[in-house]
């Protein structure tokens, strides 16, 4: 695997692998990479012929009060991971590549409505710092495809929704979250959790399932599904993630398509949730179908 820093011998691998009539598959990391991230690169592999993986912790993504300056890496251990993996190359810009001019001056991309909700009420700046990194990652590598977790659900949809309204000629591909035995969404942030908290976790995900649960044993009874039923199953779920030690930012039963609020009829339902845990704020979600 090779490993490149600047944008012009990332260009040049592109271009050699485009005159081999390669396709160009991309993962956007930002390092400290775990399984979750290795199973994107194997899809892009199932979908592209040449690899390539960025690791970059984009500052402009992160609040002033978050973790930035703590946000683990492990340089050596991903390069040797991917390089197993059987990534092509990987992509390693300076911050000085990525934000060469005032940061305050820089263009930003912003998708409205779907980015001010959920995640984007408790972090206002942290989907535009996203939806910029990521077009200007979308932009220097010129991909076929590019590889992005179902565990940032909004992140994934907010990218979709970019790439739809700005044309790129890129597929977004979607990948289930891989998680531990126990349940939890595998996360880089998941490091932050002590050993208690470790083990009460997975609790945010058995939620999000006893909500599928509910669902499935309404629509079995024929009971009529409505506003009213998702409001108070999110009431249920946060009450019951209190209880358990929990602070909980959000619970919400949207429509898969556009993240609105669910409502009677939709049936294509995901579940996204956020809730802190110590000093570690964890994000999880669950795909239902009706
Ligand atoms: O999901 C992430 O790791 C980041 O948000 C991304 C997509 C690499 C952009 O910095």
């Amino acid at each position: 695997m090779h490993k490149v820093q600047r944008v012009s011998s990332l260009r040049a691998a592109v271009s050699a692998a485009r005159k081999d009539k390669k396709t160009i598959g991309f993962v956007p990391t930002m390092g400290n990479l775990h399984e979750g991230h290795l199973e994107l690169v194997k899809i892009a592999m199932r979908h592209a012929d040449f690899v390539i993986v960025s690791i970059y912790v984009n500052p402009t993504q992160f609040g002033a009060n978050e973790d930035l300056g703590n946000y683990p890496s492990t340089p050596e251990e991903d390069a040797r991971l991917l390089a197993e993996c059987g990534a092509d190359l990987l992509f390693l810009p300076t911050q000085e590549t990525m934000y060469p001019g005032d940061l305050t001056k820089q263009t930003v991309v912003y998708v409205p409505d779907i980015g001010d909700l959920y995640c984007g009420v408790d972090r206002p700046e942290h989907f535009y710092g996203v939806t910029t990194i990521v077009s200007r990652l979308f932009n220097m590598v010129q991909p076929d495809i590019a590889v992005f977790g179902k565990k940032d659900y909004q992140q994934l949809t907010i990218i979709k929704k970019m790439v739809e309204d700005l044309a790129y000629s890129v597929e977004v591909v979607g990948v289930d979250t891989i998680r531990s035995d126990q349940g939890l969404a595998l996360s880089s942030r998941n490091g932050y959790l002590n050993s208690k908290q470790l083990s009460k976790a997975p609790k945010l995900y058995e939620q999000l399932n006893r909500i599928s649960d509910k669902l499935a044993s309404l629509l079995e009874e024929d009971t009529p599904i409505n506003k009213k039923t998702f409001k108070e199953l999110e009431s249920e779920a946060k009450s019951n993630l209190k209880k358990l030690g929990f602070d909980p930012q959000y619970i919400s039963i949207c429509s898969r398509s556009d993240l609105s609020p669910a409502k009677k009829g939709d049936v294509e339902l995901v579940v996204l949730a956020a809730a802190v845990l110590g000093d570690t704020r964890l994000i999880d979600n669950l795909e239902i179908t009706l």
